[in-house]
């Protein structure tokens, strides 16, 4: 199974969106013959109608099933009662062969900062609760402090507790975005991953934009990292939740995954 996890779009009539890089970017995901493409949020920056219709458009030219839930951006100016009419439910688990996906709405109307609270905690539980093989987590914000992407800030505020129920149930894999860079840690048995920005033109040194490929073979959760610029992905994390075996890049700079 494959899946692209993109993330910040940004589609918006100012300079924070990047239509050149963004078609780039669209025709090597259309090139991937992915499962699913999961978007953890902020496909607009000002959450304005006008902007909505720009992403929906924009987003038709991805081929595939789409998951998609909100961020911070998209909940501003109103925003929020938008996204349910350009791309369905905030919140919502969805099963597909031996995979449940659960994906959550962390941001909150004209707020920077997110947050879970008790009735997104509940439903997480509802979708572990379905047992299938593969149990992952999808929302904006980020849960843990993510290196190289400036000053921490809005890590979701109950941070705590989302986290305590994901490690707890062994959840083996958790997506997210906001920092507009790409990132993965193993904790307990969980991989934490955040995809970088697709298309926007606020990225972080010389990271450029990009977004994740996560495939699954034989319980082994591979993700590569693809450089939409370059054209080029390269393996950033191997993961095999049955034994917690993980081979970092990012921390094991000697090991080849590749
Ligand atoms: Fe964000």
């Amino acid at each position: 199974m494959r899946i692209a996890h993109i993330s910040d779009i940004h589609a918006n009539y100012g300079s924070d969106f990047n239509n050149t890089t963004f078609e780039k970017a669209v025709k090597l995901l259309n090139a991937l013959e992915t499962d699913l493409i999961f978007i953890s949020g902020d496909l607009t920056t000002e959450g304005l109608l006008r902007e909505y219709e720009y992403a929906s458009e924009r987003l038709s030219k991805i081929k595939g099933k789409k998951a998609i839930v909100p961020g911070n951006h998209d909940e501003k100016n109103l925003g929020y009662k938008l996204f349910p009419e350009f791309f369905g439910n905030t919140d919502f688990i969805r099963t597909d062969g031996n995979l449940t996906l659960i994906g959550l709405a962390t941001s909150e109307p004209d707020k920077a900062d997110g947050r879970l609270g008790r009735n997104r905690h509940r439903l997480i539980k509802r979708g572990i609760e379905k047992k299938k093989d593969l149990t992952i987590i999808g929302f904006h914000h980020h849960l843990v402090p993510i290196p190289n992407s400036g000053r921490e800030h809005n890590i979701i505020e109950d941070a705590g507790e989302t986290l305590d129920i994901i490690l707890r149930n062994n959840v083996p894999l958790v997506l997210m975005g906001h920092r507009h860079v790409p990132y993965a840690v193993k904790v307990h048995n969980t991989l934490l991953v955040n995809a970088g920005t697709f298309s926007c033109n606020r990225t972080r040194a010389h990271f450029g934009n990009t977004f994740n490929i996560i495939d699954i073979k034989h319980e082994t959760i591979v993700i590569s990292v693809m450089n939409i610029e370059e054209g080029k992905q390269r393996k950033m994390v191997q993961f095999t939740p049955h034994d917690g075996c993980c081979i970092n890049r990012y921390y094991e700079e000697n090991m080849r995954i590749d």
